[in-house]
């Protein structure tokens, strides 16, 4: 185990400030998220090149389906678009892609077409992209409780859970990192970053940028990690 490591092997990001982005420059909420996926795209290819190896993002969690049916079905829909964008490029970039979350919230034929991006993706060997998308920390913990009974586990130990997390086979992310200035965790992985080093900045999503990132790295590198010991 690393105690001061150079790189994290597994980066996870709470993308906050698309709203806050778009709104400074008097547009829709939704060209805030516009400019929130570029960057996402932008940072998973850098991470990619990086060496890291997961690379996890918060696109919409359960509770943002209560936000207006304008900013809900422009979220849906940039995720459609995402799909035609992106996938060509992942895998070009040997990208394998993982979904977490709960697609019931979404039309059938969305559900239908992230399955199946993220099939295609399945056979790439690089970095994994982990995209939680109606993905809310205590549902998928309730989740795995009523996956495990219902696999006839009757003891639970401190590794049971994580075998029936979305998130099941993938180490916990190293870094979390929080861009927008809010210093909470949102319902996201709670189980998982129970040792996370945890990284918040001002700097508003869509203008997070390399150097933003290579600052939370810095940090990260000065980070004793000591898992409890
Ligand atoms: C939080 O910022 C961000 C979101 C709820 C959406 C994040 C989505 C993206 C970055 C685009 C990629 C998305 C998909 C669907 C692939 P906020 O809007 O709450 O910001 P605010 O706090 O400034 O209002």
């Amino acid at each position: 185990m690393n105690e001061q490591n150079a790189l994290p092997a597994h980066i996870a990001v709470i993308m906050d400030g698309n709203g806050r982005w778009a709104s400074r420059r008097l547009l829709p909420r939704t060209a805030g998220h516009a400019a929130g996926l570029k960057r996402f795209a932008e940072i998973t290819e850098l991470c990619a090149d990086m060496g890291v190896k997961y690379f996890t993002v918060y696109a919409f969690s359960t509770e943002n389906i209560n936000r207006s049916a304008e900013e809900v079905n422009g979220l849906f829909s940039l995720a459609s678009k995402a799909i035609d964008t992106y996938v060509e490029k992942l895998m070009r970039k040997n990208i394998r892609a993982k979904v977490i979350g709960d697609l019931s919230m979404v039309d059938a034929s969305l559900a239908e077409r992230i399955r199946r991006a993220e099939e295609r993706l399945s056979a790439c060997t690089g970095m994994t992209l982990c995209i939680a998308f109606c993905y809310g920390g205590r549902h998928e913990l309730a989740r795995a409780v009523n996956s495990a009974l219902a696999a006839g586990e009757r003891e639970f130990d401190d590794g049971t859970l994580g075998r029936y997390l979305y998130t099941a086979g993938i180490p916990d992310p190293d870094l979390l990192i929080r861009t927008g200035g809010e210093k909470r965790l949102s319902n996201f992985l709670l189980y998982q970053c129970a040792y996370s080093e945890l990284y918040f900045c001002d700097t508003l999503w869509p203008d997070f940028d390399r150097t933003a990132l290579e600052a939370a790295l810095e940090e990260y590198s000065k980070r004793k990690r000591k898992f409890g010991r």
